[in-house]
């Protein structure tokens, strides 16, 4: 391993538990290194600017960051257990290149505010992508809802209940998707403060620069305090996981939807071959293990915030708990946004179809209807409630899945679906 950033004469260190210290933190912070990287060169510039370092060093460091940030991308650099993490390898490889000047890097940072800063970036690029997902998926939802409009049976307590839509159906996941992509956003507004120039958690004796790193850095403002700069790790990491996991949770429920309309018992979607796959087997069968998968991602997503969640039983100022909270995002973000990456083709791709959803329409169906047509003549509700339960069958007489659909005129409904305030809301997204 490379010198210990922190070793002094007369330290001893293990082996064993520099191994359980360091867990899997290199591997991870293989996800955060660029990010790391970006923040490094923010605060050598802001060294150079109060004087700390002279041009022509920030400018070497600056070089060399560079040069690190190719390497990595192309693979010429590993991030592997010679170092004890990524802000480690940092500092090694500019003190390996550029000798003395390299161990100039860390004045007035600690690593707590630079995994603070580094995570806070890559959290910031994963809500970006999430909203931009959500948003993917809600127009392909709302462009389907506009586009045609088939009667399916509607549920309740998964038996059947009254005559619905497909365009009810993705109207109803079109109005999700478009909360989810504004809870991610708002989400990205509460975490985009810049954390960095907070050192150990406590400032420095130093006038950092931090209203210019928190502008280079692309940050909406400066994290003031340097107490909750260190409180804000994990909670706000939390909040990525919640906004993460509440489209997951939309996702869930439209992937079990799938699947039961997938099966023969429902036939009513009939989904592309890519999304299918065979039995090792049985030759008959076609899966649909793509939609389950999805419909897992969110076992993934919630096991990431439950960890979270767990590992913020502590007092204030760092600890080293927080270091898992690494693994958790990493893990959480990639099954939870893998799965939502999937669902706008998917989506334009599942075709209907209409005639064993028209046979899934029963008579009883209508009763709603028959009930309320009475009541808005002017039969007390109960007693028209009551008539229509008796007489279902006779009532349904000459009604059809469309003649339901078509009076079903409370707004958001089939006949005033209001498509028009969905469309507004995506297009302020
Ligand atoms: N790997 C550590 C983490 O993720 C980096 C910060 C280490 N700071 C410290 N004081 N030991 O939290």
């Amino acid at each position: 391993m490379s010198d210990l950033l922190w070793q002094k004469t007369g330290v001893q260190t293990d082996a064993r538990i520099m191994r359980f210290l360091a867990g899997d933190d290199v591997l991870l912070d293989r996800e955060f290194l660029l990010f790391d990287i970006e923040a490094s060169k923010a605060h050598v510039e802001g060294l150079v600017r109060i004087g700390l370092l002279a041009d022509a060093e920030g400018s070497k460091l600056l070089r060399e960051l560079d040069a690190l940030a190719r390497d990595f991308s192309a693979g010429e650099f590993v991030l592997d257990e010679r170092f004890e993490d990524g802000h480690s390898a940092i500092e090694a490889r500019l003190s390996d290149q550029l000798g003395a000047l390299g161990g100039k890097v860390h004045t007035g940072r600690s690593r707590n505010d630079q995994v603070l800063v580094a995570t806070r970036l890559w959290l910031k690029t994963k809500l970006g992508e999430l909203a931009e997902t959500c948003n993917a998926v809600a127009a392909v939802c709302l462009d389907r809802a506009e586009a045609e409009s088939l009667p399916m049976p509607g549920y309740t307590h998964l038996q059947r209940a009254v005559v619905s839509s497909t365009a009810m159906w993705f109207a109803g996941f079109a109005e999700a998707f478009i909360d989810n992509a504004w809870r991610a956003r708002q989400t990205l507004n509460l975490i985009d403060a810049n954390p960095l120039g907070t050192a150990a958690g406590y400032g420095v004796n130093l006038k950092l620069d931090r209203d210019f790193t928190t502008q280079r850095l692309g940050f909406a403002r400066m994290q003031v305090s340097p107490i909750y700069a260190q409180l804000s790790r994990g909670k706000f990491e939390l909040a990525a996981l919640e906004a993460l996991a509440s489209a997951a949770l939309d996702l869930r429920r439209l992937a079990w939807d799938l699947s039961l309309f997938t099966t023969s018992e429902y036939g009513f979607v009939k989904l592309p071959g890519i999304y299918t796959t065979g039995s090792s087997i049985m030759p008959n069968k076609r899966n649909p293990d793509v939609i389950e998968l999805i419909r897992a991602s969110y076992a993934s997503v919630a096991a990431a915030r439950t960890e979270i969640e767990q590992l913020l039983s502590l007092p204030s100022g760092y600890q080293r708990d927080l270091q898992l909270s690494k693994g958790a995002i990493v893990h959480g973000f990639h099954h939870g946004l893998g799965a939502l990456a999937l669902l706008p083709d998917l989506l334009s791709g599942i075709e209907w179809n209409a005639d064993a959803m028209r046979a899934a329409i029963e008579s009883s169906m209508y009763a709603t209807d028959v009930a309320i047509e009475a009541a808005r003549a002017g039969v007390p509700f109960r007693e028209a409630y009551r008539h229509a339960a008796d007489s279902a069958q006779h009532a349904a007489e000459g009604r059809t899945p469309e003649s339901s659909l078509g009076a079903r005129i409370s707004p958001g409904a089939a006949a005033d679906p209001q498509f028009e305030q969905l469309r507004q809301r995506l297009s302020d997204l």
